[in-house]
């Protein structure tokens, strides 16, 4: 492992336009679970019933028992060593900006600045009723479930659920990286949800060179990705840094 985050950090100081695309897996260790998998989110709260629109706008307020225990851990949840290096490298002109998929604004906590938020954030409200209603969503505690101030319907965070679009600005921007980068950082994503899984395949038809951080192979491993760190984005980060560290 420690041969192949060398060779990465050459490739980060080879590379002209080199970006980040984000999953789960890299706040895990922030203690933000996963979706997938034996831990998962969606091992305790089937997404078919939990997380489309349709079912929110059916019966919001059985989603507001899920919504309510995730921002909650979000409020409090610190950035981890892969959220920081990644921050450090765009600090140093190394990474050009970070696509998440991840709704906990830990990339913007760790001082990224350059963020693709594809699946929106957590961290605010929106009222699907009135678009001029937008509420800090780490503003309230949570005893009540949070109500427009206009309309007082429940609130909704403004991320994307299952049938909504992606936010169209987010959409196009993270393509156009996707074609302009020569190397694709994957990390903390099963790489299985489109259209986001799609930005590595992108990039690769595009010339750039496929990275993978993750403690398991996906469906990217053996088909686009030119190798994988098998290992956890934090302790990668926390290696990664430290030879930043000695070439300041
Ligand atoms: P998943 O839960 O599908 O995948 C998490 C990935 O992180 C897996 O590949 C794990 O092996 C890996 N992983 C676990 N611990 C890790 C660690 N410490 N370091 C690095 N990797 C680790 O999460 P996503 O791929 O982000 O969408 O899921 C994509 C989308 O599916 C989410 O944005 C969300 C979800 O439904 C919406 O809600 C629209």
């Amino acid at each position: 492992m420690e041969e192949k985050i060398k060779r990465l950090w050459e490739d980060l100081k080879g590379s002209k336009h080199a970006i980040a695309l984000t999953g789960a897996g890299i706040s895990a260790e922030s203690g933000i679970p996963t979706f997938r998998g034996a831990q998962g989110l969606w091992s305790k709260y089937d997404p078919d019933e939990y997380a489309h629109i349709s079912s929110f706008r059916r019966d919001p307020e059985k989603i507001w028992h899920m919504l309510r225990e995730l921002i909650l851990v979000l409020k409090d949840a610190k950035p981890n060593p892969a959220h920081i290096a990644l921050a450090e490298l765009e600090k140093r002109g190394l990474l050009k900006c970070v696509i998440t998929q991840n709704v906990d604004g830990l990339h913007q906590k760790a001082g990224s600045k350059n963020v693709i938020e594809f699946h929106g954030t957590n961290s605010r409200l929106i009222c699907l009723n009135c678009p001029d209603v937008v509420v800090d969503a780490y503003s309230l505690d949570y005893k009540e479930f949070p109500r427009c101030p206009k309309c007082n319907a429940l609130l909704k965070p403004d991320v994307v659920f299952f049938g909504e679009p992606i936010p169209p600005d987010a959409l196009a921007r993270s393509f156009e990286e996707a074609r302009k980068c020569d190397l694709c950082l994957v990390i903390g994503t099963s790489a299985v949800v489109y259209p986001a899984a799609e930005i590595p395949f992108v990039a690769k038809r595009h010339g750039a060179k496929v990275v993978e951080i993750n403690p398991e192979p996906t469906g990217l491993t053996n088909t686009i990705t030119d190798y994988i760190i098998l290992g956890k984005a934090g302790e990668v980060g926390a290696k990664l840094l430290e030879l930043m560290e000695k070439e300041p």
